[in-house]
């Protein structure tokens, strides 16, 4: 019997129809749309600005795309994870609102924590979950509504985060397409260099934590820098050399969207030319734990069947990594 790997057979993508651009900023922070390009390479982001809509909301319109093109009955759907660090609540889940929103009633469902790494980590839970021959599907989907915890009077993080959401549907495979291999690691001792810290068990939100802006994120973004230009090239390059990747049988990077000059270090550190590298960020922003998939979302007719890819990310925990996939499919 051929071993079963785990491939992704559909995408699926959502962003809000709100923008903010860098000129919208200039109005509300100090800053100019000249140092976040050339700081960031982020020209606009999208921001969920409707009351009473959450991750769910963006989650739910991603699966529902791919739902619609894939022409998937959603009662075949059997675990539909969300990957987020902007939950609905603190419970019940998004995963399992999102999936009663699909129609997904013989899934089961839960959510996935890693910041900025959440929606790496999923693909390799997922995955686990194929190759185990546990189940045949899974749907991941990862989505943020980072506005919800950002300050717009803080130029260090506001110019920087956007709202989306990606979705990909992992199904079982024989040719051997799919993840191949992964590196993923973690160190919480860099977790005070990024996190949003109060409404947790540590760190209740008290009126008191509020007056000073606890609900919001915060980074220390130079620290946070060099730890995400180092991490992510080294799980690049460790990935490369444990699969005998080089860069010309390398075809795509999809590196996590936090900032472009993270994005062009990682690319370099393995000499990869710039046509291989996926990038939106000049679109959306930082959009967390959607970034990797919305990059799927928007190059999905440029893959070929059998493409190597390679997913890196790194992100506030620290958690960071890079996994090696096949594309298996022509759309
Ligand atoms: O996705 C999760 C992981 N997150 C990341 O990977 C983010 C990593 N960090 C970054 O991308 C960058 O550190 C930032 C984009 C956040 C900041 O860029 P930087 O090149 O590291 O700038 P900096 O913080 O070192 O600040 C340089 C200067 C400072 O002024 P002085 O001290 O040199 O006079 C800042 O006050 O730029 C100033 N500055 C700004 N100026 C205009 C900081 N933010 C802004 C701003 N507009 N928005």
């Amino acid at each position: 019997m051929s071993k079963i790997s785990a491939a992704i057979t559909a995408v699926g993508g959502y962003v809000p129809d709100y923008v903010l651009t860098n000129q919208m900023l200039e109005n509300m922070v100090d800053t100019n749309d000249e140092w976040i390009t050339t700081r960031t390479g982020i020209k606009e982001r999208r921001i969920l600005k409707d009351e009473g809509k959450g991750t769910s909301y963006l989650a739910i319109k991603a699966a529902k795309d791919l739902i619609d093109k894939k022409g998937l009955d959603p009662k075949d759907i059997e675990l539909v994870i969300v990957a987020t660090a902007t939950p609905d609540m603190k419970a019940a889940s998004t995963a399992s609102f999102t999936a009663a929103g699909i129609g997904a009633v013989n899934a089961f469902s839960f959510d996935m924590d890693a910041a900025c790494s959440s929606f790496l980590y999923g693909m390799s839970v997922a995955a686990s979950y194929i190759e185990s021959g546990r189940y045949k599907n899974v749907l991941l989907i990862g989505a943020d509504k980072m506005s919800s915890i950002i300050n717009y009077k803080d130029r260090a993080t506001c110019i920087i985060f956007g709202d989306g959401a990606g979705a990909v549907l992992f199904e079982s495979n024989t040719e051997n397409l799919g993840l191949q291999d992964e590196y993923l690691r973690s160190d919480g001792t860099g977790r005070e260099f990024l996190q949003a810290t109060y409404g947790g068990s540590s760190h209740p939100l008290t009126p008191e934590a509020m007056e000073k802006g606890g609900q919001y994120a915060f980074q220390e973004g130079r620290t946070v820098f060099k730890n995400a230009v180092f991490n992510m090239a080294d799980s690049t390059v460790k990935i490369l050399e444990r699969n005998n990747l080089t860069r010309d049988t390398v075809n795509w990077l999809a590196a996590h969207q936090a900032n472009k000059r993270i994005i062009d270090a990682t690319a370099q550190r393995i000499n990869l030319e710039e046509e291989k590298v996926m990038v939106n960020i000049h679109k959306y922003g930082n959009t967390t734990s959607a970034t990797l998939p919305l990059l799927l979302y928007d190059y999905e007719s440029q893959l070929k069947k059998g493409d190597n890819m390679i997913f890196a990310a790194f992100g506030g925990g620290f958690n960071w990594g890079a996994i090696y996939l096949k594309w298996a499919y022509n759309s």
